[in-house]
């Protein structure tokens, strides 16, 4: 399909990169000029004519992910693909998944509190906390991008399911997967509570501040017994 790109586009800015503007750029007259040397109106190629329309749609709305999860606790892995997702979206909603059927190790407001730790170093990241449908509370924050991540072909099954359920309950909705990091691809909640517990060292694959709170909840524990 090739359809006209429009003069409307006018003044939004663009890149060319040698003959065609540059994928993701937006479309406008200098582009055309260079394209062609002719007027704006001549027709474009489609993978341009797709980022055009795009842009456009789009250009008064900010890109808003969530990242949900359990964060029971948080994790370096968890905090590597912060880190990464922050810087592909305009806003980013770190969502602590409140199930009330699954023991947790820690309360919502305990992971709240975790992932307040790593948001306060960036302006555009909010904690918050979720019960119910995932896909509810993405159209109440008005979030166009679930972040996942995966770490191994276990995590690839489940998440796949997850996605294309989301998907099929809210089409406009996107899930966008991170691959772990070479270095937190073994590193899942479970198993730092599980070496934790029997005295394994855990230095690095959570915050500082996550191992003194597994700490803490261990000698909770050993007291109330
Ligand atoms: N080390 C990691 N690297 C990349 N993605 C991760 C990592 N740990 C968790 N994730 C991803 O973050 C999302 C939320 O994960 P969640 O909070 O359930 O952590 P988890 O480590 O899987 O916890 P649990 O062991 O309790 O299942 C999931 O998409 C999960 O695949
Ligand atoms: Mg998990």
């Amino acid at each position: 399909m090739v359809v006209r790109c429009s003069t409307a586009m006018k003044g939004l800015g663009g890149a060319t990169v040698g003959k065609y503007p540059r994928p993701g750029s937006v479309c406008f007259p200098r582009a055309h000029a260079t394209l062609k040397n002719q007027p704006p109106g001549v027709r474009c190629p489609v993978a341009v004519q797709f980022r055009t329309i795009t842009v456009e749609n789009n250009r008064h709305q900010k890109a808003i992910a969530i990242y949900p999860g359990s964060f029971d606790p948080l994790t370096s892995g968890h905090i590597d693909l912060i880190e990464r997702a922050v810087r592909l979206f305009d806003n980013l909603i770190l969502a602590v998944v409140h199930n009330p059927s699954k023991h947790a190790l820690f309360s919502v407001s305990e992971r709240m509190d975790m992932l307040r730790e790593v948001a306060v170093a960036y302006p555009n990241v909010e904690v918050d906390s979720f019960q119910g449908l995932l896909v509810h509370y993405a159209a109440q924050k008005r979030a166009s991008v679930l972040i996942r991540g995966i770490r191994a072909i276990s995590d690839y099954e489940y998440e796949l399911q997850m996605a294309l359920m989301n998907r099929r309950l809210c089409p406009d909705l996107e899930t966008v997967f991170l691959m772990a990091g070479e270095a937190y691809s073994f590193v899942s909640s479970r198993m730092v509570k599980e070496a934790f517990s029997l005295g394994g060292d855990v230095s690095g694959l959570v915050p500082p501040n996550t191992e003194r709170r597994l700490r803490e909840k261990l000698q909770q524990s050993q007291r109330s017994k």
